[in-house]
């Protein structure tokens, strides 16, 4: 059976662009693979996160992911810091992980030019932890958005360099995966760029937004001053709102604001009051059932000591066996 794994950063809140490009894969999934699905608490200490601010954005991302759907009982559901077995795949990584390849990585790249008072190591060996998180279980598909091929292609990189070094096919090669082939990239509402939660005030859309907040948000998205002629292409920010617009809306729907801009009668005011009004019928389950659960601390400590417990196991075996290819062993 293939093993599948997901995770995310816990940063703040899920916004659509992380459930459409790597949570609802990951939900088909859960029924018929071996599925993997994390909380990156890890990763998020590049950003050196005060302790209490750290461990409530792990609790809001477990309520989202269980409130998303995905099923304890079926995946394993997991924090990463309660695997510590990983922290030591990641230290065997990054022996043949190099400083020139991991400085061209465009996340990294990008981290330099944004924040260049706290370029530090973690940041640049970003991509092996992330190859550790995949390769611990062995995994063979991994649901994440466009953002992430570059990690991806490390990960695959870093598990053919340990096969080759030791003669031996044990880790499988990961590919980045969705169901639609090409990996999704959701766009923000700034016109510009993907959704994202580091992209500015009013950018994302979060599953925990209310009516009042998304609509605010929505009726906020760049727009410009409409098409001066029929069937021309569309500007990047009116073509995101179409983007949003494919996720959550009816296709009568797409169709309908299509031919009006098309036929250059369209009105984004009312594109935008249907798309807030489709992103508020699509979240608004989502929402009461994260406010439901995150008020649940039993629950969801139950379910973080079962994850623990499943994805240690799985953990524990790989190390065992790594450590023996390398030749660590026993006296
Ligand atoms: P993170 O926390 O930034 O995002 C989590 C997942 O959401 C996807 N995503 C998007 N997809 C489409 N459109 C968008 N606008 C958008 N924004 C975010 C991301 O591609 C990702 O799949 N490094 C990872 C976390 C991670 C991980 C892993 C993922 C650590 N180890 C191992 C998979 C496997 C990250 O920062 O994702």
């Amino acid at each position: 059976m293939e093993t599948v794994l997901s995770g995310i950063r816990p940063t703040g809140n899920l916004h659509l662009g992380n459930y459409f490009g790597a949570v609802k894969n990951f939900l088909k999934m859960q029924e018929t693979h071996r599925c993997f699905f994390f909380i990156a608490d890890y990763h998020s200490l590049t950003t050196h996160p005060n302790p209490s601010d750290l461990h409530g954005n792990v609790k809001q991302v477990l309520a989202e992911y269980l409130a998303a759907g995905l099923d304890p009982e079926k995946a394993t559901l997991y924090v990463q810091s309660d695997l510590p077995e990983i922290a030591e795949l990641y230290l065997f990584l990054n022996m043949n992980a190099y400083v020139g390849e991991l400085e061209r990585v465009t996340t990294f790249k990008e981290k330099v030019r944004k924040q260049p008072d706290n370029v530090n190591a973690g940041l640049l060996t970003y991509p092996t932890l992330m190859a550790a998180d995949i390769i611990i279980h062995r995994a063979d598909k991994v649901p994440v958005g466009k953002d992430q091929e570059q990690h991806l292609e490390m990960a695959r990189t870093f598990a053919r360099r340990f096969n080759r070094m030791y003669k031996q096919e044990y880790f499988p090669i990961p590919n980045a995966f969705n169901f639609g082939e090409e990996l999704v990239k959701i766009p923000g509402l700034d016109g510009s760029g993907k959704m994202g939660k580091s992209e500015g005030e009013g950018n994302a859309v979060f599953l925990v937004d209310d009516a009042k907040t998304i609509r605010k948000k929505v009726m906020r998205a760049v727009t410009d001053s409409g098409p001066t002629e029929p069937n021309q292409p569309k500007p990047e920010a009116i073509q995101n709102l179409f983007t949003l617009m494919q996720v959550v809306s009816e296709p009568e729907i797409i169709s309908h604001f299509d031919e009006q801009y098309n036929t250059c009668a369209i009105r984004y005011g009312d594109l935008k009051k249907q798309l807030a009004e489709d992103i508020n019928t699509f979240v608004t389950p989502l929402r009461e059932r994260i406010l439901d659960i995150k008020a649940n601390d039993a629950y969801l400590s139950k379910v973080a000591r079962l994850g623990a417990e499943k994805a240690r196991e799985s953990a524990r075996q790989t190390i065992r066996e790594v450590r023996e290819i390398i030749g660590f062993r026993p006296f």
